[in-house]
Formats: C-alpha cells, structure tokens, sequence
C-alpha cells in the first residue's frame, strides 16, 4: 500500500499565519504539522509515500523533509499542485505515483492520538472500494458528516447545516485505483472545489464502503481553534501513539 500525504491548499482560514507560509509547516507543539500525517503512516507501515503540495513555499517542504531521514525513509516523492481546486484535485496528482495499487490518504492537516493499523488491516483484507475512519464530534457541521441507518453509512454530506449524526469523516481514507476514475466524475462544488465526499459517495453507490471508528483523539489543525487544539493535544497526552510505547521519539537534530 502506498501513502498520500495532501499538503496543498491556501489554508485561508488560518490568515495571517499562512499569508507568506504553507499551513502544513507551521508548528503544532514541537514540530511541524506536516510530520503527524507522515508518521501516521509510516506507523502503519506504509514507507512509499508522496506530498502534493503547492503554492509559493513547495520548496520548504524539499529542505524540511528532504528524503524523510526523521521518519527513517530512504525517499519521499513530491508532486505540485497549480491553484487550489480542491481534495480530490489534489489527490489526482498522485495517479502516476500510484500504479494501481491501493493507497491510503492522509490530509496534511489531520493529527491522531494512536494508529491507524486496526482501519488499514481492515482494508487489506477488502478486495477493493474503500474504507473511511469516522469519529464522534462536537461540531459534526464543520466536517464531512456520515448519515447512518442501522451502523452503517448511506450518505455523506460536506459540511451539512442539519448533521444526520454526530460523526465526522477524518482525512484519513483508504481507496483502490478506481478512485481517480470517481475524481474524473467529480463536479466543482460550492466552493469551487472538486470534493472527496462526492468521490465517497460514489464508492457508497458502488456498495463499495467500509468504516471504522478511531480508537484515541482525532483533530484536523486548519483553523484557529483547532490548530491551537492540536497543539494542547499533542502538548499534552502526544500524538502517534504506538501500542507497547509512548509518543514516538522526537526528531533529533544532528547539529544539537
Ligand atoms: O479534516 C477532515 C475534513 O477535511 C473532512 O471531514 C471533510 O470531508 C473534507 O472536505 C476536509 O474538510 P476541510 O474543509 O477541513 O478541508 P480543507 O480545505 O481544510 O483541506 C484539508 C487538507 O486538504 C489541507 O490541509 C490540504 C489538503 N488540500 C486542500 C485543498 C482545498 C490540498 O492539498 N489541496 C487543496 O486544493
């Protein structure tokens, strides 16, 4: 299986903090943000992993990360993305990097307590579709909000002003290769975007879906609140938890 981290975007939300940065370089605690969605897969054990990203700042990520020596990697890949034309936009980029195998996705701004091994041997075991991890919110209009019947999911809607539940879908997903076929179907929304949940809902009519649900915190970091959520979070009780251990190490610089 190999990784898609998704590091693009204006990250509007945060302004100013983002007007002369890219949102996923700035700091959550003790480290950028962008490290939590590449340990979280490298905790899963998915080591074949691409950034899209874009903007004025794609750079910073090649002398941030380099060939990703702080998560033991021997290579990372990148991609660019022109404009801002949504998840799913950015998520096509990756299509040559994927070869038609089966892939997971991590919004560079999603930050977990645990892992995600349990959601990723789950979907090993699938012969294909997709798998979405859920997790019980708050504030279930800010997000992707799963309409469910019986445990199981029948719609998706982006942002609902009525929530049919008070589950999020994170910005962690799990798709075979047909899933850049199902971006080719997507539409611009109302905001302009082409939407990931357009792309679940086709894998919902595809009676393609599977979920679970997270084990540990879950937060996204794009807007103020949150962003200062994920810190406390991460301050507090750490991020990337493995079981059998804490937190895992924190990045050494050589030159300390
Ligand atoms: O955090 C989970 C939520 O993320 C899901 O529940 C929603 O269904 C999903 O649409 C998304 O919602 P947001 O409105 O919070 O997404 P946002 O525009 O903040 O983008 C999230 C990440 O996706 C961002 O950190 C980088 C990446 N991205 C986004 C856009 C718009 C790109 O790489 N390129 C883009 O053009």
């Amino acid at each position: 299986m190999k990784g898609v981290v998704l590091a693009g975007g204006k990250g509007s939300r945060l302004y100013p903090l983002t007007r002369v940065t890219n949102k996923h370089l700035l700091p959550v605690y003790d480290r950028p943000m962008i490290f939590y969605p590449i340990q979280t897969l490298v905790d899963a054990g998915i080591k074949d992993i691409i950034i899209v990203t874009g903007g004025q700042n794609a750079g910073d990520f090649l002398r941030l990360l380099s060939n990703g020596k702080d998560f033991d990697l021997h290579r990372i890949h990148y991609t660019y993305q022109e404009g801002e034309g949504g998840i799913a936009a950015a998520l096509r980029l990756a299509e040559p990097f994927v070869e038609g195998e089966k892939i997971c996705v991590v919004l560079g701004d999603n930050i977990i307590e645990k892992n995600i091994l349990e959601a990723k041997d789950l979907f090993e075991k699938q012969t294909g579709g997709a798998h979405l991890i859920l997790k019980e919110v708050g504030d279930p209009e800010r997000f992707g909000c799963p309409e469910l019947d019986g445990g199981r999911i029948v719609r998706i809607e982006e942002k609902p002003k009525q929530p049919k539940s008070r589950f999020a879908v994170t910005g962690i997903y799990f798709y075979d290769s047909t899933v850049f076929e199902k971006i080719g179907r997507t539409k611009p929304s109302w905001r302009n975007e082409l939407e990931i949940t357009d792309v679940n809902n086709f894998y919902l009519e595809e009676k393609g879906l599977t979920h679970s649900v997270l084990d540990g915190w879950w937060t996204d970091a794009g807007t103020f609140e949150s962003l200062l959520r994920a810190a406390n979070l991460a301050s507090q009780t750490g991020a990337n938890k493995m079981p059998g251990r804490g937190s895992p190490p924190r990045p050494v610089l050589d030159t300390e």
